[in-house]
């Protein structure tokens, strides 16, 4: 049986090493290919592969149908959007992800960047705190669960909206369960956007759900590039001077976002769930799910039902 880790942007050493141990104790064997750039490399290499560990590498029909002996596929975080799933379907791959296991490397990074963004991008201008101000989040997953957490302990006012998770679980949380999107956004001085990529959310954060931020609203995004409007909110930002994005996902529209200096900020690579910590949870967990796949038929987090 042969499981092959294919991360164009690598795990720490520590969690290839852990996914190894794990296979090799259940009696598989471990192809690592790293890096690999072009897809032409990941092609030739998912063609024995029997389970595929990813990250945010695509796995389109092309690299399905490549993949002459796939039985699983474990994308190592929570979103999925990058797997084709109707294609693995309709060849039987189970698809799972591993929920919870980068969600706290996620909410630390929204935190590092909204002190620097708060403090000016550290240019040597007197910036403003966290403490007394509200924070939005919208969709109370595992991420947003641990941005409400850390907030709390900045001393910050806690909002929460999630169309599908009930009010009292949230309230259960100390956090702010409000109506409506809407509301969540008229509440906030920040928002941090915890939707996932989906026909629902594409394109959905736009002009007519900013228009409700009060002055001086910052709008941070470490889900996904997709879930934005981005010629709507690049008109909001020459509309509304105050206002301030900061970004985990670089934007499609670099150049029209370039206009915004001191008040946008994308990291060069998507950075929220590269720790030593998280890799290692989400690589431990897809590698335990592969085994428990194979030796016991177990499809806990299966997403391609
Ligand atoms: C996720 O969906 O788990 C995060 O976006 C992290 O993605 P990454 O593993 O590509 O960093």
């Amino acid at each position: 049986m042969k499981i092959l880790v294919a991360t164009d942007k690598p795990f720490a050493k520590a969690a290839t090493d852990s996914i190894r141990a794990i296979a090799e104790e259940a009696g598989y064997e471990v192809a690592l290919v790293e890096k690999y750039g072009e897809k032409s490399k990941l092609l030739e290499a998912v063609a024995d592969a029997n389970a595929l560990i990813i990250r945010s590498d695509v796995i389109d029909s092309e690299v399905i149908e490549a993949a002459k002996v796939l039985k699983i596929i474990v994308r190592a975080g929570a979103g999925y959007d990058n797997v084709d799933l109707a294609a693995a379907t309709a060849r039987n791959i189970v698809v799972m992800n591993t929920p919870g296991q980068n969600a706290n490397a996620v909410a630390e990074l929204v935190f590092g960047l909204l002190v620097f963004m708060v403090r000016n991008q550290y240019n040597g201008t007197s910036g403003s705190e966290l403490k007394g101000k509200s924070i939005g989040i919208h969709a109370y997953g595992n991420v947003g669960r641990n941005v409400a957490r850390i907030a709390k302990g900045f001393g910050m006012t806690v909002y929460a909206f999630d169309a599908y998770c009930p009010k009292e679980v949230i309230e259960a949380d100390g956090t702010i369960a409000v109506d409506s999107a809407e509301e969540l956004y008229e509440k906030s001085d920040i928002v941090s956007l915890h939707i996932p990529a989906t026909a629902e959310t594409k394109q959905s954060i736009g002009a007519s759900l900013l228009g409700h931020m009060p002055e001086k609203g910052i709008l941070i995004n470490t889900a996904r590039k997709e879930v934005i409007n981005e010629p709507e909110l690049i008109r909001f930002m020459q509309e509304r001077p105050s206002f301030r994005y900061i970004t985990d996902i670089a934007p499609d529209d670099k150049a029209g976002f370039a206009q915004f200096e001191g008040r946008y900020f994308a990291t060069p690579k998507k950075m929220g769930a590269q720790t030593a910590e998280a890799n290692i949870n989400a690589g431990i967990a897809a590698a335990r799910q592969i085994v428990a796949y194979f030796k016991e038929g177990c499809e806990k987090f299966r997403v391609n039902k």
